[in-house]
């Protein structure tokens, strides 16, 4: 029998073992689902805390319930190491590392490379691997079959050698890894046929493609277009406040149009670890060939200048106050790229936070899944939503529309927001009317101001020619015997 007939055997009769390399935000679901259907996995990586956790049943990964996790690792069909040396035991080995962007902005394949030297020191015959991380088209091909040709073992014969793209969302309680359809491009068809076998036994549909490279090219297609028609609708909230319109309310009357039109709503900027990179390691690959990608260029363009966009909307919303940027609370609600999840990698907050502070704003936020943030965010703790605090604001931005926010309290209490996701007055399924925002003044992405109960103030809060120092808000508001309580 050749080692290709056996994997499949042990693929089909649910022997074979299955290595997961880096277990984070894909790697987890991905040794998860496996060892769920009955497979003896083990998990790679090199952080010991993230081995530890997961030898211990737990999860850090908000889409991974951690009973799951526990009942695998119970039953003993899922443990985790950071041991390399124990690869050659796997039958299958599934990629899952980073592939981030490097200081110069070109792809940084460190981590597959790393990878790679660990599974070429085990590398037997009749192992399959299988790459899952974000990469540019050629990689499978270019990097990982000479790499791992090295010990004399060729692909597609002795050893067998596959791309298929991840595509989890995280936080998307509907698709999941199971019921995503996965691509799967293999360097030779029995390549393609045995990874496309061991995929089928966990996910309900697999969609083989001709060649690593299709897969590649799959995967930065989606998210170039994803990345593409975000730039454009966010481009389309600048224009439409040039116009003095509302983008939440035109794109919600063009999202009745039954065909011919997607839904991407506009926002403070891309995030995440995908689409703010992936369409680079495109680019990236593109200028190899002397080819200029210019609608990633150009939506990257456009979606890197959004929340300087929504710094200057802070300003105009507290201008028209008569308040100062400098020296007024902003308080922002949710710092995290997207709803429902915890991750701030690309996060357009942490640009928000950082421009408010070149001008003298004092930022804090409130983001129920993100207690603290690093130093790049300055070392802000997530603060208690409470009446006092919107109310002691002199801004309240959303950026993360997550829906775990009170936002009664926040129309009740806040003074001034800025609603950078356009959804706060909005009723589910309602169009062209708006609820009111309460006490507050509301400012949707683009377009008039809603509600009018803010005064504009007197006096602003500047520089005290005495003292040659900035005067706080609250010692305005004594002086010109205003109750701080009452202002945005
Ligand atoms: N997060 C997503 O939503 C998403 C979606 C689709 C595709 N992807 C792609 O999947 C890949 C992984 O992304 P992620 O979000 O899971 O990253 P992550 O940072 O959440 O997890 C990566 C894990 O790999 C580990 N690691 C790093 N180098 C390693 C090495 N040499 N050997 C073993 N482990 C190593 C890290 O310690 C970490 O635990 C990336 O290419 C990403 O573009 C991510």
């Amino acid at each position: 029998m050749n080692h290709g007939e056996t994997l499949r055997k042990k693929i089909e009769s649910g022997t074979a073992r299955v290595g997961v390399l880096g277990l984070g935000y894909v790697g987890l679901p991905v040794v998860t689902a496996f060892s769920g259907a009955g497979f003896r996995t083990l998990g790679f990586d090199i952080d010991e805390r993230v081995v530890h956790r997961v030898k211990r049943g737990e999860s850090h990964i908000g889409d991974v319930p951690a009973r799951a996790v526990a009942a695998v690792v119970e039953s003993g069909l899922l443990d985790a190491t950071t041991d390399f040396g124990r690869l050659g035991e796997m039958d299958a080995v599934i990629i899952c590392v980073p592939t981030p962007l490097g200081k110069t902005g070109d792809p940084d394949v460190s981590h597959i490379l790393d990878a790679l030297g660990h599974i070429r020191d085990g590398l037997r015959p009749g192992q399959l691997i299988v790459l899952e991380s974000t990469t540019y088209p050629g990689t499978t091909r270019e990097l990982l079959q000479p790499e791992l040709e090295q010990g004399g073992l060729t692909a597609g014969k002795e050893f067998f050698l596959a791309f298929s793209p991840e595509r989890v969302d995280p936080g998307n309680p509907v698709y999941t890894f199971t019921n995503t359809a996965k691509v799967v491009g293999g360097l030779t068809a029995s390549c393609r046929e045995l990874a496309a076998g061991l995929y089928e036994r966990v996910i309900d549909e697999v969609v083989s493609v001709s060649s690593p490279e299709v897969a590649e090219l799959t995967k930065l297609l989606e998210n170039t277009f994803r990345a593409v028609n975000i730039g454009l609708v966010n481009e389309m909230a600048v224009i439409a406040d040039r116009l003095g319109i509302d983008i939440g309310e035109a794109v919600e009357a063009a999202a009745t149009k039954p065909y011919g039109f997607m839904r991407f709503t506009p926002g403070p900027g891309l995030g995440g670890h995908c689409l703010p990179i992936d369409p680079q390691y495109l680019a990236w690959k593109m200028r190899t060939l002397q080819y200029r990608t210019r609608f990633i260029e150009l939506a990257a363009e456009v979606n890197a200048e959004m929340p300087r966009y929504v710094v200057d909307r802070v300003a105009q919303a507290l201008n028209r106050h008569r308040l100062p940027l400098n020296g007024s609370r902003v308080l922002l609600l949710g710092v995290a790229y997207k709803p429902g999840v915890g991750d701030v990698r690309e996060s357009p907050a942490l640009d928000v936070i950082e421009l408010l502070r070149r001008q003298g704003a004092e930022v804090s936020y409130h983001d129920p899944f993100v207690p603290r943030l690093a130093p790049e965010g300055g070392d802000l703790e997530s603060q208690p939503l409470t009446a006092e605090l919107l109310a002691s604001s002199h801004a309240t931005v959303v950026i993360t529309d997550h829906p775990q926010v009170d936002y009664d309290l926040v129309l009740e209490k806040a003074r001034i927001i800025v609603d950078t996701r356009n959804g706060l007055t909005r009723q589910p399924g309602e169009r062209g009317e708006h609820r009111d925002p309460g006490g507050a003044t509301l400012y949707p992405l683009s377009g008039p101001p809603r509600g009018t109960s803010a005064p504009d103030l007197e006096p602003v809060a500047g520089m005290d020619p005495g003292r040659g120092e900035a005067i706080p808000f609250d010692e305005v508001a004594r002086r010109y015997r205003v109750s701080a309580g009452d202002q945005p």
